[in-house]
Formats: C-alpha cells, structure tokens, sequence
C-alpha cells in the first residue's frame, strides 16, 4: 500500500464559501425592497441571457435557514455574504426595518451555527433611486453608500466583525459604465473612471467612520485582480500590453487603496485616448479624497479565477468566447485597449471561457503581498475563487448527484496553489468557494453554474455536488492529500 502524504493548511486558515444578495435572494419586491440597478438591468431587451431576473434566483431569502445548515454539515468555517442597500435603504435613502431584520436573522442563524459571518456591503446592487441621480458617476453616493455603511453597523456592529466594503469595484465601474455589459449599461469612459473614484471614496469614508466607532472591527476591501503575462518577454509590445492591463484592471484600485494615488502610466494611457475622462477625474479628486482612500485596512481580498496570456500583436488565430454573452453590444472595459490582443496558449478553459491557471493565483498572492499587503500590515484571503461548469445532474439509487469532477479538481490545484504561496512565505488566511449555490450568474442569467451545491431552480432542490463533498473532506481534514 502507498503511504500517502497531506499538505496541511495553516491552523488560522478559514475555509468558506461566498454568494451575494442579488445572486441568491429572490424576495425581489418583497417587504419593502425596491429596484436595484440590477433588476431594471434585466429588463432590457437582450441584456441578460435568457431575460432571466433575480426575482425569484435561490429563493434564499425564505430558505436561509435551510441553506445555513447546509452549510454547517458541510463544514464551512465562515460565509461570505452580502447585504442589499435596495433591500435595506429602498430609496437609497430612509431605513427599511424589515429589510434589515432579514439581515438579523441570517446572522443569527449563522452564529447559531458557529459560522463565522463575513459581510460585503456592495456586492453590485445600487438602488435604483440612486442611479436615477447618478449613480456612482456622481459624488453623492460615496456618501450614502457610507450612510448606509453606518446603518448597517447600527443593526448588526453588536455579532458581526468582518466587514468589506466593496465587491470588485472594477466591476462595478469599467464594466457597468465603460462597457455597458453589467447595470446600468452605459457606454463611457468617463463615468467608468469617475465610477471608480466615488467607489474607492465610498470603501475610504465607510472604512474611516466603521474604524472610529469600533478600533476592533476587521475591515476590508474585495478585488478582482488578475496576471497578465506577455506572450513574448522580450517583445516590447506585448510587454507594455502586459503593462496595461495589469493597470488598468490591478493597479488602478491597488495603488490608491495602499499608496494614496492613481497609476502615472495608467493616467497617461487613458488621457492618451480619452483627455475629457481624465479631466473629469481629476476635477472630481477633492483634497483629502485619496487620504480617504487610503485608509488602512485589515484585510485585502482576492478574487481570483483565472489569468491571461497578452501581446501588442494579433495572433493568427484568435481565442474563441469573450465578455459578451448577450446580443446586446459591449465595448472594452479598459478605457486603453488598442493594440493589446489575448492570446490562446493551450490552458483548459471552462465554459465562461476562462483558462485555468492555479499556478497565476500562486504568482499573484506573492506579488500582491509583496508589494501592497505585507508592507501595510494587511492580511490576505482569497475571497473569490471558483469555476462554471457543464454540470450532469443524475439520478443514482433515487438520490440525486453532481459528478463534477472538473470542478473538484479546479478546487484542488487552487487549492494547492495557496498553499504553494504559503510555503512561498505569503500569509493567506483563508479560501472562500465561489460560490456555495448555483445562482444568477449576472449577465449570463441562470445559464452558468458556479455552486458546489446544485440548485434546482424548478424545484429550489439543493443536491452537494461532488466538488461539495471533497471539499468538506478537505476541511474536516484540514490537509490536501497529493
Ligand atoms: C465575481 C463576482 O464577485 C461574482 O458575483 C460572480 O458571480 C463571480 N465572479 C463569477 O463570475
């Protein structure tokens, strides 16, 4: 028999799995929510596959205590969830109770549980109220988001202690009002980099103000953050495409949240293609808005799913998919796109079309700690990582299964991917799955399936997949076999 070795985790590794409000709740007009940008989103013709809404989604808002015990017989240390401003400050102004009892009762549930709440303020759905004055293009919502921020540490301060402020912020700026892919749709550069400036000043002044009201509350910013690599190292070109994505997609939101400024070569490549958007920028910069910004923080999270391989050339053969799922026209995210090209270099891709690179979260948790988090004294998770796939759902002695092994394996090498950093010397603290159900899928509708738990969405029948069941081994485990 073949003595098998396990590489162990940490002792202060959490093990979670993540979802977001809009993603799951359903519930969408009930006890006093009103629209999101998302739910007006879905109602434009060809915006989201399917013209699939989050009205109903996981109807998690009347099945959380279901879904928290799943969660415990799954093992999960913590959850990462996020709260609805539409649900909680329907106008974006005035205080909704029974929204923010659902809140209240989640929690509780989760505590109940011994599960350790991890809660994101942002995670995409602004009210729509305030897109109709705005939206984050406008000054103002940095200020009610930090209201808001307030009012939710009013309700649940007492038994929640990690807070993050914003999910993925490049999100929620170049690809919502840059590309138009995501809510509302709009097509500029400059609202996409004012978007981002009133963003970063929302997570500043709330982090601030959480901060003085409690020293010991562990605070927090969520990014999407990527590893560009040029197709040729000695090739100029494709090392400045590599430049600029990095940029654009990982330096335009590191930089000021850990230095307190913009990227000087990003602002140069923008201006190059859009002056006016720069100009805005800088008219919209107020004295003390990147002090804000910069605030320290306890925790950085990473998003990680996948890296890319880029080039100043245009490769003979194009890879196939893209951003764009619907028949409703993007344009690029990166407000500097000319001449940068992606480039096929032999990876498995999943069905979003995102290759799969455990070995890049590895590259990126070293970078990232080494120049950003270790010299500021904050702690990293990886608060996003995971895979859509084709799944099969089938029936076995009258029990339904999920035989993912694809998905099971992509757990395990990023898995060890983390671990590699830590041997590297990087202190990761934790892994959230991306993501514990099925759920809405933004822009692709119910069509991709990210959960280690299946959702049937005829029948809201949760099944754990098989990537479920493997990843409860290894939390009960603590270890990774080889
Ligand atoms: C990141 C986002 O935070 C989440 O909402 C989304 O579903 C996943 N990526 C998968 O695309």
């Amino acid at each position: 028999m073949t003595a098998t070795t396990a590489r162990a985790f940490p002792s202060n590794f959490l093990f979670g799995a993540a979802t977001a409000a809009f993603q799951i709740e359903g519930a969408a007009h009930e006890d006093g929510r009103r629209d999101s940008i998302w739910d007006a989103f879905c109602r434009v013709p060809g915006a989201v596959i399917n013209a699939d809404n989050g009205d109903v989604a996981c109807d998690h808002y009347h099945r959380y205590a279901d879904d928290v015990a799943l969660m415990k017989s799954m093992g999960l240390q913590t959850y990462r969830f996020s709260t609805s401003w539409s649900r909680v400050r329907p106008d974006g102004g005035a205080l909704n109770p029974k929204g923010v009892d659902f809140y209240k009762r989640l929690v509780d549930e989760l505590l109940g549980a011994d599960i350790l709440p991890w809660l994101t303020l942002y995670h995409w759905d602004l009210p729509q109220a305030l897109q109709d004055k705005g939206g984050w293009a406008d000054r103002d919502t940095a200020d009610r988001f930090t209201e808001y921020a307030l009012d939710m540490h009013d309700a649940l301060g007492d038994r929640v202690n990690v807070w993050t402020t914003l999910n993925e912020p490049w999100c929620s700026s170049f690809l919502s009002y840059t590309a138009g892919l995501h809510a509302p749709g709009h097509y500029s550069v400059t609202e996409g980099v004012l978007a981002a400036h009133h963003l970063l000043l929302g997570h500043g002044q709330a982090v601030r103000e959480l901060r003085a009201r409690d020293a010991s509350l562990n605070l927090g910013i969520t990014l999407n953050l990527t590893v560009a690599d040029p197709v040729d190292e000695n090739d100029p070109a494709d090392l400045d495409a590599a430049r600029r994505i990095d940029g654009q997609f990982n330096r335009w939101f590191l930089d000021p949240i850990f230095r307190g400024q913009y990227p000087a070569d990003v602002v140069e490549d923008i201006r190059v293609v859009d002056a006016e958007a720069i100009a805005a920028l800088e008219r919209a910069i107020q004295p003390g808005d990147l002090e804000a910004i910069s605030t320290p923080l306890d925790t950085l999270g990473v998003n990680y799913y996948h890296g890319e391989l880029v080039g100043g050339h245009a490769p003979a053969v194009p890879p196939t998919g893209g951003d764009a799922p619907t028949d409703r026209p993007g344009q690029s995210p990166f407000p500097s796109h000319e001449g940068i090209y992606w480039h096929e270099r032999g990876l498995p891709r999943t069905p979003m079309h995102w290759e799969v690179q455990p070995e890049g979260l590895t590259r990126l948790l070293v970078r990232v700690a080494d120049e950003y988090a270790k010299p500021a004294g904050t702690t990293l998770f990886v608060t996003e990582n995971g895979a859509a796939y084709d799944d099969e759902r089938v029936v076995e002695a009258g029990r339904v299964r999920v035989h993912d092994a694809d998905r099971t394996e992509f757990v395990r090498s990023h898995l060890g991917a983390i671990l590699d950093a830590v041997d590297a010397g990087v202190d990761v603290r934790g892994y959230f799955y991306w993501s514990l159900l099925d759920n809405f899928e933004w822009a692709w509708g119910y069509e991709k399936r990210f959960g280690i738990v299946r959702v049937d969405y005829d029948t809201q029948l949760r099944t754990v997949k098989d990537s479920g069941l493997e990843y409860s081994r290894i939390i009960a485990a603590r270890a990774l076999d080889r």
